[in-house]
Parts: structure tokens; C-alpha cells; sequence
């Protein structure tokens, strides 16, 4: 939460992480933020399955929500369209440019990892109908040059999502080992040509920016895969997880929205790529599925008990309608649980 600001990690190669530009400033924490001016929500980030969310939630108010990924707040604002003052919602980012839009559309925004969920809860003192998690990053954070997280537009190689990220892409890029990148390229990435692409990362060294970065692993691929999107696409995504802790920090904030939520209480979950998926749907199986002791076992010895319901026995796609409005639903896939009072299926 707020205090756990950092001094920004220098470049190992004693370069600044922001380029030095004039119109780049470093924020607080040492991010650095553009100072044009701050871009309204709609243009800070466009909610994917915004009306599947509603019709998720509408059950459960009135009451809190959580939305703890809270970016451009386009969710939130949908939450407060819909539901007026039946619905108190706070939010949870850890981007402090994130944390300044709150205000736009007056919703409290904190400044924490969403693995801090529960502690979040304890000082407002409530208990949440429901949490909201929108994972990855936000449109405003890739469209910014100077975050880093773009391998279309150069920047230096930074990829925090916020001051609590305990590396910048510039140490992974310039200090891990081959088999460390390799690992992360591969596992993260899903990508085929991870060796290829780690050892020309470690013979192009030192690298400063993201468009170093990008040509480098462009000039290590196959020819074929040159013509198939952007040959940087899954190396930028393997970086971008490792310097934030993403897949750690999915595990953590479910868990920690699971114990927080009430009874009858919902959690909902959007994911981007089939890593986040695969955390989400195996973590709410595991409380739908309660004891998993072999059957001739006189005495339950795992103590897993059915605490969720599922709600979503696929995962909810974007329709046609709104990929075209907006690209980024393309690859969304939503899924939702509610807490059960005691082990039994609530009403
Ligand atoms: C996809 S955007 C959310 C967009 C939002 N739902 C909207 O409609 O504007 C994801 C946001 O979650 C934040 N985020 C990602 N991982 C986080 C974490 N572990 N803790 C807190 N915030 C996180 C990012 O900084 C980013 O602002």
C-alpha cells in the first residue's frame, strides 16, 4: 500500500530508465509518467466484457465491490452507471497513475499489489459482496512509450506496472543468465525459439531500450516467423510477467478474495492469455471440488472443503459485437465463482 514507494532501481549500465526527454518526468516511486495531460478514463483503458461483469454482479448488490485491478476504471464507472448508490466500490492498483484516475470518477483507488487484498479489506472495515479482477495491463500503460512495455514504440526497458515490482526488464535483460531467460522466454512466454531468442538477448548486450530489445530478438527469428505478428510479442509478454510477479500474484489475490468475500459473496476473473487462465480455473475448481481423498479413505485427510460454486462452466468470450469495438476483448475469457456458507451450495 501507500509508503511502499520505491527509489526507481537503477540501469545496470548507469543509464537513466527514462530517455531524456522533456516531457518525462518521474513520478512518484520513480515510474515515469508523461506529463501531458492525463488522459480521461474512456482513453485510459476500455473494459472488456463490461456487460457480462454486470450481469455477474448484479446479484450481489448492494453491497462493496472490489475492483482490484482498477486502471482506467471502466469497469468501476459501469458499476456506478448501473447500480447508482446501491454499490460502494474501491479500488486496488498498483500503477500510481492508475491510483490518480480514481478520482476522476470519484472511486478510492489504493495504491497496493492486489495480493495485499486482504488487508485492504481490513482497514476499510468491510465485507465485499464481491471482487473484481481485470488482470494484465491497461491500454494506457502499453500506449506510454516511456513505461517500457511496448515493443512498437522505444522506451527504455522498465515494464513496472509499479514501484513495488522488485525488478525492471533492464536487470532480466542485461544480468539473468541464458538459462534464466531461456526459462522465463519459454515458460511465459509459450515461446518455441526461446534458446534462439536468449542467446541473442545475452550477444546483443548491453541493452538500453525496448527497441533494441525488439530488433534483436527480430533479427534471432526464422524468417517464417517474421511474417506471423510481431516476432517480439511473446518475449516482451515473458518480461513484462517476470519484472511484475504476475502469474505469483494471480494465485495470491485469488486466494485473498476467496477468504474476503461474504457468503453468497461472488469473484470474477478476466484473463488474457491461457497462463492466467489456467491459475484461475484450476484455483476455483479446487474450492468447487471440496475432498479429494481416494474414496476408500475412512477419514477425509486433505481437508478441502467445497467452498465455491462455479458460475461459469466455460469461460465467457467477447461476442463479434465487441471485438470490433475493441481488440483487446478479442482474448478475453472471463470465469466466476460465489462462496458457499459451510461447504453447502448456497441458494
Ligand atoms: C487490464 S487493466 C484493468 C482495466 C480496468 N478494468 C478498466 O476497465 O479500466 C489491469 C490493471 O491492473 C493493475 N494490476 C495488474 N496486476 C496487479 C496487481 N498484482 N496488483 C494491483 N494491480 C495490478 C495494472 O496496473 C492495470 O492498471
Amino acid at each position: 500500500m501507500r509508503g511502499w514507494l520505491l527509489a526507481s532501481p537503477p540501469d545496470t549500465n548507469g543509464r537513466p530508465l527514462t530517455p531524456p526527454a522533456s516531457h518525462l518526468v518521474p513520478a512518484p516511486g520513480g515510474l515515469a509518467m508523461s506529463q501531458n495531460r492525463t488522459p480521461n478514463a474512456e482513453e485510459f483503458h476500455q473494459p472488456a466484457l463490461a456487460d457480462e461483469v454486470i450481469a455477474l454482479l448484479a446479484p450481489v448488490i448492494p453491497g462493496v465491490v472490489i475492483d482490484a485491478t482498477f486502471g482506467g476504471g471502466g469497469h468501476s464507472r459501469r458499476m456506478l452507471d448501473e447500480f447508482g448508490d446501491q454499490v460502494t466500490v474501491i479500488g486496488i492498483d498498483r500503477d500510481p497513475a492508475a491510483v490518480a484516475n480514481g478520482a476522476t470518477i470519484g472511486v478510492p483507488v489504493v495504491e497496493a499489489n492486489f495480493t495485499d487484498l486482504a488487508e485492504v479489506v481490513q482497514q476499510a472495515d468491510v465485507r465485499p459482496a464481491a471482487v473484481l479482477f481485470d488482470f494484465g495491463v491497461s491500454s494506457h500503460q502499453l500506449d506510454e512509450p516511456e513505461r517500457g512495455f511496448s515493443y512498437r514504440r522505444v522506451g527504455p526497458l522498465d515494464m513496472r506496472m509499479g514501484p513495488d515490482a522488485r525488478r525492471t526488464a533492464s536487470q532480466i535483460v542485461n544480468e539473468w543468465s541464458i538459462e534464466e531467460l531461456t526459462r522465463i522466454i519459454r515458460e511465459y512466454g509459450e515461446e518455441r525459439q526461446a534458446r534462439r531468442i536468449a542467446r541473442a538477448i545475452l550477444e546483443a548486450r548491453p541493452i538500453a531500450t525496448t527497441g533494441e530489445l525488439a530488433d534483436a530478438i527480430a533479427r534471432a527469428m526464422p524468417a517464417a516467423r517474421r511474417r506471423v505478428g510481431h516476432p517480439a510479442r511473446r518475449t516482451f509478454q515473458a518480461i513484462r510477467i517476470a519484472v511484475n510477479s504476475e502469474l505469483e500474484a494471480i494465485e495470491l489475490g485469488l486466494d485473498a478474495a476467496i477468504d474476503s468475500v461474504g457468503v453468497g459473496g461472488r469473484v470474477v476473473a478476466i484473463s488474457y492469455h491461457s497462463l492466467e487462465d489456467r491459475i484461475v480455473k484450476r484455483r476455483f475448481a479446487r474450492g468447487a471440488e471440496g475432498c479429494t481423498c481416494p474414496p476408500d479413505l475412512p477419514v477425509c485427510g486433505c481437508d478441502n472443503t467445497t467452498d465455491l460454486r462455479i458460475l461459469t462452466r466455460k469461460p465467457i468470450r467477447a461476442s463479434e459485437e465487441e471485438v470490433l469495438a475493441n481488440k483487446r476483448a478479442r482474448s478475453a475469457l472471463l470465469r466466476a465463482v460465489e462462496k458457499l456458507d459451510d461447504g453447502k451450495l448456497a441458494a
